[in-house]
């Protein structure tokens, strides 16, 4: 039976609250992915999950194998993907600990394998609507009954930039990023959204700012490493919640 896959990276190497039902090791023509893929109950919630950089965190941004990534979810039954990204924050309002729900993006990355197009089979997908309005939707309403009093906000909406990275931008990149509409920034996000379009898989997203990007109030590893860690169980009761 089908089921959503969570796609999570940076903090979500591992997803210890899944009660583990079976682990899947799928080769695909690309290669193979970061990890087995792990079926299991999150909150008794059946779901599908991948380490997008690996359990060792052993994948660069860049060196990410996104296609075998997506195509052995979709070979494991996906029916869409939720996927979990850490951004820096560009908009003002966004202080580390903000969740942000894109609804569009933009891509700067370069070099990546980013289609499943082949010689005599070219796939060209609309990607006027990128995000899924029905789970962003879920996403949302689950996200707004577990907000807490004290908790960072909850954004509907925002315009994620993807970058090549591994390394972070400089101050003047994100000068740009943000003259050309983005709000949020990270390194992940494509061609995993595309990908998933190419294979007909509906995909939503949560954004858990861990920095105010370059420029923008101070970077510190450490600090980002200690916001990432704080918002991991926020992010597992809306992921659950939304699933039920
Ligand atoms: N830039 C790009 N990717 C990121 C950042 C950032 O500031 N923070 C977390 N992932």
């Amino acid at each position: 039976m089908g089921r959503m896959a969570i796609i999570a990276g940076t903090g979500f190497d591992q997803l210890d609250e899944l009660l583990l039902e079976e682990e899947l090791t799928i080769a695909t023509p690309w290669g193979a992915p970061a990890a087995p893929v792990q079926r299991g109950q999150l909150a008794g919630a059946p779901v599908l999950f991948l380490s997008r950089h690996g359990h060792q965190h052993q994948y660069a941004p860049h060196l990410v194998n996104y296609r075998a990534n997506l195509k052995a979810l979709a070979d494991a039954g996906a029916t869409g993907i939720l996927a979990v990204y850490t951004v820096g924050g560009i908009d003002a309002g966004l202080v580390p600990g903000s969740l942000v729900l894109p609804h569009d993006f933009i891509d700067y990355t370069c070099g990546r394998e980013s289609s499943y197009s082949t010689e005599g089979n070219v796939i060209h997908v609309d990607m006027t609507d990128p995000f899924d309005a029905v789970w962003r939707q879920r996403l949302l309403a689950a996200g707004r009954t577990l907000q807490g009093a004290d908790e960072p906000p909850l954004v509907d909406g925002g315009v994620y930039a993807c970058t090549q990275g591994p390394r972070l931008e400089s101050p003047a990149e994100v000068d740009r990023l943000e003259r050309d509409g983005c709000t949020v920034v990270g390194m992940t996000g494509m061609p995993e959204a595309a990908l998933a379009r190419e294979l007909g898989l509906p995909i939503a997203a949560i954004a858990l700012v861990v920095n105010p990007a370059a420029g923008r109030g101070g970077i510190s590893l450490d600090a980002m490493a200690k916001v990432a860690a704080a918002g991991r169980e926020r992010i597992i009761r809306i992921l659950a919640a939304a699933l039920q």
